[in-house]
């Protein structure tokens, strides 16, 4: 186990919560030594590659979402979390761009919720984007105040909206899920092994350089054999992932600008969280739309030069991260009634754990 970890778990219940503390601390700032970096590419007793299937996804097909061939993606196992799959980075050059406009300018439209819908009207969050734009470019920072509504956007649900209080899904608040991110899920579901994938939700968190997200597990979708899809664009996180109980001791990874991450069989449902943002290193500056024409069929687009100004300008300083869900399994409808609140929290006093209940209920800010 990690040298420096070792030193501040004395075992026991407060384990995951210390090194959450921990990768959180600003001064002095922790050691990042043991982090595990995919991107670095060094496989030992830990870390192993692993084969995807590449036959399941044809070459054309990863390019109309804007991913690599399948053979060439770079994957990975961590020993201790059978069914936890990393995959760095396997966007084509230019294709993250158009991930990321679709986070910041189309996916918070309507009919999709975000966290300023908890206290202003349809009306006021509407076009998020057109109304952001003027501020945003004018950017002579100084005492800029109040901030845009960019700036402000937290958190947005897509497909079936989570809500947040009570925990759950439900049929009656559902909008049609963004058909390209449906596809993009499909095929790395796909490559994965998990055929027929469909994906029914997303949540997606906006992290600035100080916001956290609690410890949590992910356990609201009513089929857990079903993977969850995890996407980073922008700034690098500390990823932690834990076990099936609160007390096991997180192994500490970071995640970068496209990479991607499978929480699948044994590792659906382990805690996890992510307590800091990193800065990026050089390649997330030089992200920038590809002049390369995309194929017939492309579903990733052209960014315009002025939309990717905003873009960069906001990946600069922040992190955008898509997870897609599977609600509900094959044939598989909700109950009738809403299940009873049949899992009690532990620790509930405990402020590392996700805060859903304001408009900003799931990262945190220092
Ligand atoms: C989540 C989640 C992790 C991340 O949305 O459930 O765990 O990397 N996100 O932002
Ligand atoms: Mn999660």
């Amino acid at each position: 186990m990690a040298k420096m970890a070792a030193s501040v778990v004395e075992t026991g219940e407060d384990a995951f919560r210390k090194i959450f503390k921990l990768y959180k601390r600003r001064t002095p700032p922790p050691d990042f030594n043991d982090v595990i970096d995919f991107s670095k590419c060094v496989t030992n007793d830990k870390i192993f590659p692993v084969k995807l299937d590449s036959a399941a996804v044809r070459d054309s097909d990863a390019a109309k979402v804007g991913l690599h061939p399948v053979q060439d993606w770079k994957a990975f196992n961590l020993q201790g979390y059978p069914g936890f799959i990393f995959i760095t980075n396997p966007f084509r050059r230019g294709s993250q761009p158009f991930w990321v406009r679709q986070c910041l300018k189309t996916y918070p439209q309507k009919p999709n919720v975000c966290n300023l819908d908890m206290h202003m009207s349809p009306t006021d969050t509407q076009d998020i984007w057109t109304k952001s734009v003027p501020n945003l470019s004018c950017l002579s920072v100084g005492k800029r105040e109040p901030r845009t509504l960019l700036e402000r956007l937290r958190w947005v649900t897509l497909g079936y909206h989570y809500n947040w209080n009570s925990k759950t899904y439900s049929a009656n608040h559902y909008t049609p899920f963004p058909s390209e991110l449906h596809l993009l899920s499909s095929q790395i579901a796909t490559a994965c092994g998990f055929t027929g994938f469909n994906a029914e939700a997303g949540i997606l968190n906006y992290y600035r350089s100080d916001s956290s997200l609690g410890i949590h597990v992910d356990e609201s979708e009513l089929d857990h054999s079903r993977p969850l899809l995890s996407f980073s664009f922008g700034q690098s996180a500390i990823f932690l992932l834990g076990g099936t109980h609160r007390q096991d001791t997180p192994t500490a990874m970071y995640m970068h600008s496209g990479d991607v991450m499978i929480m699948s069989g044994q590792s659906r449902l382990l805690y996890h969280a992510v307590p800091r943002i990193v800065p990026a290193n050089q390649e997330v500056a030089a992200l920038e739309p590809g002049q390369c024409s995309w194929e017939g069929g492309a579903v990733v687009e052209q960014v315009s030069e002025e939309d990717w100004t905003v873009c960069s300008r906001y990946i600069h300083s922040s992190r955008i991260n898509m997870t897609v869900r599977q609600v509900l399994g094959q044939g598989q409808s909700f109950p009738e009634i809403p299940p009873l609140p049949g899992h009690i929290e532990e620790h509930q006093e405990d402020n590392t754990k996700r805060k859903r209940y304001s408009d900003s209920p799931y990262t945190e800010e220092t």
